[in-house]
């Protein structure tokens, strides 16, 4: 089992503080049956360049790497990377997941506007030839704009990332996510985990959640999906 969204790796971002939280993070993880880890570290492009973002992702990742192995998790480094239409400028490719063309992308939380999903459209379809994009938590944009702009913004050449956590039991969003699933227009599934307190990871409330009112398949194959763009291929062929 894969979690495609963390933010697991020690002293980056708002995530892990430290290796000993990232170890009790893993703990989480492995109980979950989890064996590979997606370290979605955060980027804005107006806080630093990409070099920088990368020299301090790569060591996080050695010092956490040990004690991943120890336990038998693999983590594959990538990036959330907030949206701005100046990363037109910047080499992409450094912010991808591992060796792969999937970049993991995330939107302003404030409604979409008609002009805002116009510039995003045009945005990807400069990029699409060399970078995939995945949608990072689709269902977290509903509580700042409607369920229409998020089905838009989605209608383009990308992946979409779901959270486990927003499987939560009378969750707003459920209904969302579930006909997304349903439709093959959500491919995978993170926990976007912060923490061991108020976001830890936390893939069971999903796959309880979807196994229910869908299938175990459903879940099933988000999991093979993880695999399949973790080996850069592309879903479906
Ligand atoms: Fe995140």
């Amino acid at each position: 089992m894969t979690d495609f969204h963390s933010h697991i790796l020690p002293g980056i971002d708002d995530g892990s503080q430290n290796v000993e939280m990232s170890e009790k993070m893993l703990e989480l993880e492995a109980a979950s049956g989890i064996t590979t880890i997606v370290a979605t570290p955060h980027f804005y492009l107006s806080e630093q360049s990409v070099e920088r973002f990368v020299r301090k992702r790569e060591a996080a990742f050695q010092e956490l790497l040990p004690v991943a192995e120890n336990m038998g998790i693999d983590i594959v480094c990538g990036a959330e990377v907030y949206y701005s239409p100046s990363l037109i400028d910047e080499d992409l490719s450094k912010l991808c997941i591992g060796d792969t063309r999937y970049m993991m992308i995330e939107l302003p939380y404030t409604k979409l506007t008609d002009s805002f999903i116009r510039e995003f459209h045009s945005f990807i379809g400069n990029i699409s030839s060399e970078i995939t994009p995945i949608l990072a938590h689709a269902e977290r944009y509903l509580r700042f704009t409607d369920e229409n702009s998020v089905y838009e913004i989605m209608n383009c050449d990308m992946l979409v990332q779901l959270n486990s956590g927003s499987f939560k039991p009378f969750s707003s969003e459920i209904k969302f996510m579930l006909d997304l699933i349903k439709h093959d227009m959500a491919h995978l599934l993170g926990t976007d985990c912060h923490n061991t307190s108020s976001r830890p990871p936390n893939m069971d409330i999903a796959k309880k959640m979807i196994g229910k009112k869908l299938s175990a398949r459903s879940f099933d194959r988000l999991m093979y999906n993880a695999e399949v763009v973790l080996s850069d291929e592309v879903i479906g062929e």
